[in-house]
């Protein structure tokens, strides 16, 4: 009986469904808004997030969830104020998962150490994060040191700056809290990786950050109808 009456919804959400959603979200986006999917690079640009179209210029989603295409090849969030030298750029994003992978490009150029401007950052990735976005807590973690002496890590080794290193393998703490890993003497920088086990070698560091890491968002507030979120409450 119960999956009778569930297959009836999901009957009902095709058939009647469908069309309330486009009508809807037409109604949300405004007029000009284009409702298909865009592609910048390689990735598919779609709910919840969007390009502007170029003519327009228009708003045609949630603030937060507005994609940039530099140079119409790299995706970047344009919320995280994106320059090429900074912000978050965009590798992929699992729609189905609502995580998308990022690349600090700052901390990028920071610790890319053929760089001229390679040096120690004055800010933690995460401190550079809004909601709705949040580092996964499947990440790792590097720890960048800057002290005033020798430690027995591995050696950052920039132009211009000495004693950084680095240490990898810092499984994430959702309070923010790494005191275990403070060193006396250094200041300390927490860069998210991804969590495979060669995020755990810290002399892969430059080739870590370029991989980036992942990023869970929460669902935009809709008071609508949706497609997507009805059809995932019919299925569970
Ligand atoms: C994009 O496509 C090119 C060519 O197919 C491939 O080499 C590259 O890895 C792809 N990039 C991403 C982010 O999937
Ligand atoms: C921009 O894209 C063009 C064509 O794909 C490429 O040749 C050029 O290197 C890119 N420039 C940058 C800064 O990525
Ligand atoms: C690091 O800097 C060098 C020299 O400026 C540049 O050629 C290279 O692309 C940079 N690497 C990354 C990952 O940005
Ligand atoms: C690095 O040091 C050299 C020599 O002291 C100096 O000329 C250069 O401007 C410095 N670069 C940066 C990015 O601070
Ligand atoms: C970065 O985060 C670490 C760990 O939470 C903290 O100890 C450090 O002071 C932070 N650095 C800055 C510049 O905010
Ligand atoms: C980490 O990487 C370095 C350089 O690629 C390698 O020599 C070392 O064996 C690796 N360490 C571990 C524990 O895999």
């Amino acid at each position: 009986m119960a999956t009778t009456s569930c297959w009836f919804l999901v009957f009902v959400w095709v058939v009647w469904g469908l069309p309330l959603t486009l009508a809807g979200a037409e109604e949300q986006q405004g007029e000009g808004c284009s409702t298909s999917a865009k592609t910048c690079g390689n990735l598919t640009i779609t709910h919840p997030f969007w390009i502007a179209d170029r003519e327009a210029g228009r708003s045609c989603g949630p603030l937060d969830f507005q994609v940039g295409c530099s140079n119409d090849s790299i995706p970047f969030l344009r919320s995280s104020g994106f320059t090429g030298y900074t912000g978050f750029a965009i590798m992929d994003i699992s729609y189905k998962d609502r995580n998308l992978r990022v690349v600090d490009v700052r901390k990028e150029e920071d610790f890319n150490v053929s760089n001229s401007r390679c040096n120690f950052p004055s800010w933690n990735t995460s401190s550079k994060l809004a909601l709705p976005f949040k580092v996964n807590p499947a990440n790792l973690n590097l720890i960048f040191y800057k002290c005033t002496k020798r430690v027995a890590l591995v050696e950052v080794r920039c132009v211009n700056t000495s004693n950084v290193f680095v240490r990898a393998g810092v499984r994430f703490d959702e309070m923010r809290n790494y005191v275990d890993y403070a060193l006396e003497g250094c200041d300390a920088i927490v860069v998210p990786v991804m969590g495979s086990s060669d995020g755990a070698n810290a002399s892969h560091f430059e080739q870590l950050i370029s991989d980036g890491f992942l990023l869970t968002w929460d669902p935009p507030p809709t008071s609508k109808f949706t497609g997507q979120s009805s059809f995932n409450q019919v299925r569970s």
